[in-house]
């Protein structure tokens, strides 16, 4: 089967296409405010964009995939995170999609730093992440449905903090397998390395979590 078009991490472009937005826009629409002005990392197909911008958000979507962002509407921009440098800042970042347990340090620094430095004095970077209980709970065999699309993990393996997986997406005839690395992070050391502070829980589950730019001088 011809997956389509994959993303450098492995994100398949017709997956995304077919996920339906869930309750993330209205996550990030209660934490930034409304009208607030957002930069949005790891955009992909604009599954989040687009309800933002119907919600009256001014959005700017990046990117480091051409191929996802052909499908997002609005101001995009084609880039590794880690290297933006827009010279505007927002009054919210959205670093969503768990990329924040990147396996790699430096990766992790590096989107850090970036949503750092898009941050307005009072801004709010918004994140969505694996807390450490999701690395002790997840198993193979877990799953269920988002939308059309069924979800289903296989190969779980732990390796101290790192967790393997694979994930399978399948709708109508059509299946994508994407293997993961994902990394339980302490978030007070991650936030502080990156001159951020930690700010708010944003869902009861405590996947969902605000925080600020540290205080300088
Ligand atoms: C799991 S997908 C999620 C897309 C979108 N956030 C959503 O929830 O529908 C992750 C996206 O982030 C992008 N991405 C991952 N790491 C990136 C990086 N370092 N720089 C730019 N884009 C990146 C991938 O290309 C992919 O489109």
């Amino acid at each position: 089967m011809d997956p389509g078009p994959v993303t450098a991490d492995g994100c398949a472009v017709d997956v995304y296409l077919l996920l339906p937005p869930g309750g993330e826009p209205g996550i990030v629409h209660a934490a930034a405010g409304p009208g607030a002005s957002i930069l949005e990392l790891g955009c992909g197909t604009g599954r989040v964009t687009h309800p933002l911008l119907a919600l009256g958000h001014d959005v700017v979507a990046v990117d480091d995939s051409a191929a996802m962002l052909a499908h997002v509407r609005g101001e995009t921009v084609h880039a590794r995170i880690g290297d933006l440098d827009l010279g505007r800042e927002f009054d919210a970042v959205l670093l969503g999609s768990h990329l924040i347990n990147t396996a790699r340090d430096d990766d992790r620094h590096a989107l850090l730093a970036a949503a750092r430095r898009h941050l307005g004095p009072a801004g709010r970077l918004i994140v969505e992440w694996h807390p450490p209980e999701w690395f002790d709970a997840v198993r193979t065999g877990q799953g269920g449905r988002l939308g059309e699309v069924g979800v289903e993990l296989a190969d779980v393996v732990r390796d101290g903090d790192l967790l393997s997986a694979r994930v399978r997406y399948s709708a109508g005839s059509r299946h994508w397998d994407q293997e993961f690395t994902c990394c339980r992070i302490d978030l007070d050391v991650v936030l502080t390395s990156a001159d951020l502070i930690f700010d708010a829980w944003l869902s009861a589950d405590r996947t969902w979590f605000a925080a600020r730019a540290r205080r300088r001088g």
